[in-house]
């Protein structure tokens, strides 16, 4: 499951990167907003939250919540970690998620093509962002 989890985040993170980057360019030359640009949102959003129901079940068979349960809350939070792993991580990637989400729903009640470009660029960019704030680096390079 962590395999899964570990090789499905480079994806995750290629296509959110992918949405926003095709977003702020076309802003910049006012395209038009086509298919293949709701395509590429559409597929972000399906990858996020498959990591999530991954990520879900990660979590509870994973050794981090093991050691949570173990030294028990007080002291997890004090051990950076395991802080990480057990509620920064998980927490910040759900309100990515979320935010991915809104972005998408938006996009979707909006007309006009800049401002559907806006909200790919916008939401997705945040969540971006906070995602690659809150990945374990050292442990998924190493
Ligand atoms: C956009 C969503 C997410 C991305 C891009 C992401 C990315 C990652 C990456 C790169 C790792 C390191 C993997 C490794 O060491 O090989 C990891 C580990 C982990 N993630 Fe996520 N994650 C996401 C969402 C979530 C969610 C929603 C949860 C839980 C609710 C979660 C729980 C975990 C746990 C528990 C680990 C540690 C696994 C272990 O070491 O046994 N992740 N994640």
């Amino acid at each position: 499951m962590k395999t899964v989890h570990s090789i499905l985040a480079a994806f995750v993170l290629i296509a959110i990167s992918m949405v926003v980057f095709n977003a702020i360019m076309s802003l910049k030359r006012s395209e038009q907003f086509k298919s293949g640009d709701r395509k590429l949102g559409l597929i972000a959003l399906i990858l996020t939250h498959t990591q999530l129901l991954i990520g879900l079940v990660t979590y509870y068979v994973s050794p981090w919540y093991e050691s949570m349960k173990n030294v028990g809350m007080g002291k997890a939070m004090k051990d950076s970690e395991l802080r990480l792993m057990t509620v920064e991580h998980p927490l910040m990637m759900i309100i990515a998620i979320v935010l991915i989400t809104v972005g998408w729903s938006r996009h979707k009640k909006l007309t006009e093509d800049k401002a559907k470009f806006k909200s790919f660029a916008i939401f997705y960019g945040i969540a971006l962002l906070l995602i690659l704030s809150r990945i374990p680096w050292a442990q998924w390079l190493s």
